[in-house]
């Protein structure tokens, strides 16, 4: 990665005093950044310290991004020197956003470099835009969707688990009526018979029982 870009290198300063948020990426894949403007970063939250020597790609790209059109947009740049496309992309915290990028090669007069100065706007009411909003409405939907079959289908095993959580809580609150305490039980029961044989001996008073 070139870090000999002073502050008073002529493209770096292209793109500080860009008006549009603006980025400066080296001119072989990955394009790694190597200067951005205070309008990048507040467009895609990350500071220029996080930036510089990650690519575009890493950084920006997630689920709604079309990834065809961004790599036909980095081959035609490569072959032309300038290319132009509109791309979902997301922002450190997950915002997606839609915006136009606009790159052409330039080069440092003092020592010959190249890089790729890349200009975004952000689009706010393009038919991309709300397809990026119906998308992640539907995704919302669907996954609400799913959560609720989920429920459903847990549903029976939830209300077992509570009959046999009942179940044992009167288990252990037998044997504490009976004047034993609840540590007791685990002598008292040993299987399941003599859980049986326990309720019978304290339901019927002809076996000896007798009622709490
Ligand atoms: C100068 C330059 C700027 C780029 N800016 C973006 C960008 O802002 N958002 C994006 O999704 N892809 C952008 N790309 C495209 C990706 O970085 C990457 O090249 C593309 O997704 C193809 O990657 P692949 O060859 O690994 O599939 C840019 C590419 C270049 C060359």
């Amino acid at each position: 990665m070139d870090l000999d870009l002073t502050m008073d290198n002529d493209v770096r300063k292209r793109c500080i005093e860009s008006k549009k948020a603006a980025v400066l990426s080296e001119t072989k894949a990955p394009f790694n950044i190597v200067a951005t403007n205070s309008q990048w970063s507040s467009m895609c939250g990350y500071f220029p310290e996080e930036a510089l020597g990650c690519s575009p790609k890493d950084l920006l790209q997630g689920e709604l991004t079309d990834s065809n059109k961004a790599k036909r947009f980095a081959e035609q740049l490569t072959a032309d020197g300038h290319a132009r496309t509109t791309l979902v992309n997301y922002s450190k915290f997950g915002r997606a956003f839609v915006h136009t990028i606009s790159s052409e090669l330039v080069m440092d007069t003092k020592n010959g470099a190249s890089y790729f100065l890349t200009e975004s706007e952000e689009a706010k009411d393009s038919a991309l835009v709300e397809a990026m909003y119906k998308r992640q409405s539907e995704r919302a939907a669907a996954w609400r969707r799913l959560q609720l079959e989920c429920d459903e289908f847990l549903r029976p095993f939830h209300l077992m688990l509570y009959a046999a959580l009942l179940f044992f809580c009167f288990v252990l609150y037998l044997p504490s009526q009976h004047g034993g305490t609840p540590t007791e039980t685990h002598e008292v029961f040993t299987s399941m018979d003599s859980v049986g044989e326990y309720i019978g001996f304290h339901l019927n008073p002809g076996m000896g029982g007798f009622y709490p």
